[in-house]
């Protein structure tokens, strides 16, 4: 039996401690805003936090997040600037990939809020998009950080 503590709330888990966090996200606790792409920890899909860092939860056992605190897609509040600019500057095309493009936008705006173009390609370019939105990725990030004051 694993705790998990997703979006503020715990659950108690019963699954087999080599069952990726990802199946165990979307099938035990009823959350699907998290994708399954590759399953190999390549296109992003999956990502989540795990207290407060990104992880690809199609190759991160849940054994790893036992008593661990999980934020997913979900657990973004709409009013945050980074959903906001999202919406705003109207990002995904077919959508699959974007929760796992916003969890890690968000990551990476907590960690250095005043990140450089440089930057935020870097770690953005880790994230696959088969309909090929970077461009407006960056825009929104960098709108996110209009949003919160911290560049003009
Ligand atoms: S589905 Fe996890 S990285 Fe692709
Ligand atoms: S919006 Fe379609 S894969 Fe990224």
């Amino acid at each position: 039996m694993f705790e998990l503590y997703v979006n503020g709330k715990q659950y108690k888990v019963d699954a087999d401690e080599k069952t990726p966090l990802l199946w165990v996200i979307r099938e035990h606790i009823g959350l699907t805003g998290t994708k399954f792409g590759c399953g190999k920890g390549i296109c992003g899909a999956c990502s989540v936090l795990l207290e407060g860092n990104p992880v690809r939860s199609c190759i991160t056992p849940v054994s790893s997040a036992h008593k661990k605190r999980i934020t997913t897609i979900e657990g973004i509040p709409s009013s945050h600037p980074i959903k906001r600019a999202w919406i705003e500057l109207e990002v995904p095309q077919c959508g699959y990939c974007q929760p796992g493009q916003i969890v890690e936008a968000y990551a990476l705006l907590k960690r250095n809020p005043r990140a450089s173009t440089e930057e935020i390609v870097s770690v953005m370019s880790s994230h696959l998009c088969r309909c090929g939105t970077y461009g407006r990725i960056l825009k929104a990030v960098q709108r996110a950080q209009k949003l919160m004051g911290v560049k003009s």
